[in-house]
């Protein structure tokens, strides 16, 4: 135990000592908050369930104070604690009441946390031992979660017993404009895009790896060593925001990155414009589909964007599973489903696993230490954008879909198997050793999210489904 867990043991058998009356003597403006009318039984359980046990620190100002909470030291501990606490989950009042509801990430959050019995932490339980959650209350929370989900359009095509999981199958269809489409990937395959008409977008994002160049750090024009490894382009469109750090809003924002990278693709947007102008093919398809703008830097990072949307990779045997078919997957594969709902999903859920929030890499134990190696500017993650020192080290989570395919693993590239990704990600995320069994379970999980393109499985394709069009 830290020094400071024995202080606080110490001062809860103090507690212990002080008349219940006093132990119990919360500040009484904080009434309970009933449910408004309207709600589900689960949920009319699950707020009292909140305001019993989780309010003291995922609430800041109702915090219901014991006595012992005024002695100096736990006064200090229990801010600490709830200014910790408050960083990852808070619950306000009109979320107790029911008029506003719980994101998708705070109830991907609630699942882990009661999956993996985290929450109330052991020590706060060693002074309020009535506090733990008992196996009944966890059941109805889990169904309140599952419940919650089940109201999001992502679930539309969920088996409805399976409409509660943390993650939902992509679409089998996507209604997009196919001329649009068939430019945007003329486009991306166009070697005229790079100062040098060498590189195209798929020369990093090859549609034949996963989206992504199989190396460590991507390689731009001349040779030039990248700072980061190369994300998927499959089902990027999913992304809250694009790159690592989400310094690209969108799409749209982020296809006007890499052409005029120096280091990417080195062109500049002026020239490639000009040049792309000469082509007539190109000139009467933009007269045709923005006939306000023509050919810019707007519609052409437009087109590509629009193909990218098409990029969904669909149908993975994990998508038929959660559209019915039970039996597609081995008992191996489900205990792998389970363990990663326990260890992962709270990060990694939705519809591509990721892609919708920013997490720190090594929230219990210091990755970069373990890594070894210089920290790099790349390595900052999310602190580049917004030079807030909470945001050190915070990365956007990355898609699991396809994972299988998208090695080396990381920001930084630095791990070649998934065997490896998968335990470094329980070590320097939770804290936990898993057992090579664990691992071996949660991998064969993930290859069941290997996905189709154009009807045929993305580990089948091969660059030459694409050298036609390839300029
Ligand atoms: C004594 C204070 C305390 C109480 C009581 C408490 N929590 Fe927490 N909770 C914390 C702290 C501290 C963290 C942050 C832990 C961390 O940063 O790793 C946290 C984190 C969480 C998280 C985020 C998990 C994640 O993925 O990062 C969830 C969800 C959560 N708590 C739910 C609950 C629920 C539900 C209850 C009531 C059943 C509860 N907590 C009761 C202190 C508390
Ligand atoms: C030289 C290699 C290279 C080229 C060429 C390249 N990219 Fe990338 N791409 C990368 C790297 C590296 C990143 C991550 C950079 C970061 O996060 O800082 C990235 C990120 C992205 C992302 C964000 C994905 C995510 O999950 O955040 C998209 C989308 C993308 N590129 C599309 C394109 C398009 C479209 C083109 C062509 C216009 C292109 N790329 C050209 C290397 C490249
Ligand atoms: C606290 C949030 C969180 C949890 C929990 C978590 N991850 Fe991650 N995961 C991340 C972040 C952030 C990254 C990106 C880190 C980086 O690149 O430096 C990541 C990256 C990965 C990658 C590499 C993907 C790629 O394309 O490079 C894999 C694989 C992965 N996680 C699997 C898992 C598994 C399996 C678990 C459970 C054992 C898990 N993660 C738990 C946040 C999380």
């Amino acid at each position: 135990m830290k020094k400071n867990q024995l202080i606080l043991v110490a001062l809860g058998s103090v507690a212990l000592f002080l008349p219940l009356s006093n132990m119990l003597g919360f500040n009484s403006k904080n009434e309970p908050i009933t449910a408004i009318s309207g709600t589900s039984a689960n949920f009319v359980s699950a707020t009292e369930i909140f305001q019993n046990k989780c309010v003291d620190c995922h609430s800041p100002g109702m915090t219901r104070m014991p006595i012992y909470a005024q002695l100096p030291i736990a006064k200090q501990l229990m801010a600490q604690d709830i200014e910790k606490a408050s960083a990852r989950l808070v619950i306000t009042k009109s979320m107790y009441s029911g008029e506003s509801s719980f994101t998708p990430l705070m109830l991907a959050r609630i699942e882990g946390a009661l999956r993996n019995d985290s929450m109330p932490p052991t020590l706060y339980l060693s002074m309020h031992w009535t506090d733990s959650v008992n196996d009944k209350e966890k059941s109805i929370l889990l169904a309140w979660v599952a419940e919650e989900r089940a109201k999001l359009a992502w679930s539309a095509d969920t088996l409805p017993t399976l409409k509660g999981e943390p993650i939902h199958p992509l679409p089998l269809q996507v209604k997009l404009d196919p001329k649009k489409v068939e430019l945007g990937r003329e486009l991306f395959f166009d070697h005229r895009l790079s100062g040098d008409n060498t590189m195209n977008c798929a020369s990093c994002h090859s549609l034949a790896k996963g989206g992504t160049d199989h190396a460590k750090v991507a390689t731009g024009i001349r040779g030039q060593q990248g700072p980061i490894n190369s994300p998927s382009v499959y089902n990027a469109m999913y992304n809250v925001a694009q790159f690592w750090d989400g310094r690209a809003k969108n799409l749209v924002e982020q296809a006007a990155g890499p052409v005029a990278n120096p280091g990417e693709m080195g062109a500049e947007w002026g020239k490639v414009i000009d040049t792309l102008n000469q082509v007539e093919t190109y000139r009467s398809a933009f007269a045709e589909l923005f006939p306000n703008e023509g050919l810019t830097k707007a519609t052409v990072t437009q087109s590509i964007a629009t193909f990218e949307e098409s990029l969904v990779t669909a149908n993975s045997r994990f998508d038929r599973y959660l559209r019915g078919s039970a039996e597609i997957l081995s008992a191996n594969e489900k205990e792998g489903y389970e363990l990663f709902k326990e260890h992962c999903a709270s990060c990694h859920f939705g519809p591509v696993l990721g892609g919708l929030s920013f997490e720190k890499m090594g929230r219990k134990q210091n990755y970069f230490q373990q890594r070894g190696g210089a920290l790099t500017e790349a390595d900052n993650g999310r602190f580049n954008v917004t030079k807030q020192e909470n945001d050190r080290h915070l990365f956007k989570v990355p898609t699991l879909r396809n994972v299988e395919l998208t090695f080396p693993y990381f920001h930084d590239g630095s791990v070649a198997t998934l065997e490896e990704a998968v335990k470094i990600m329980a070590r320097v995320q939770h804290d936990k050793d898993l057992s090579k069994d664990e691992v071996d379970k949660i991998v064969a999980f993930l290859k069941t999210l290997t996905g189709e393109y154009q009807g045929k499985s993305v580990s089948l394709l091969k660059e030459e489904d694409f050298s036609v069009i390839s300029k």
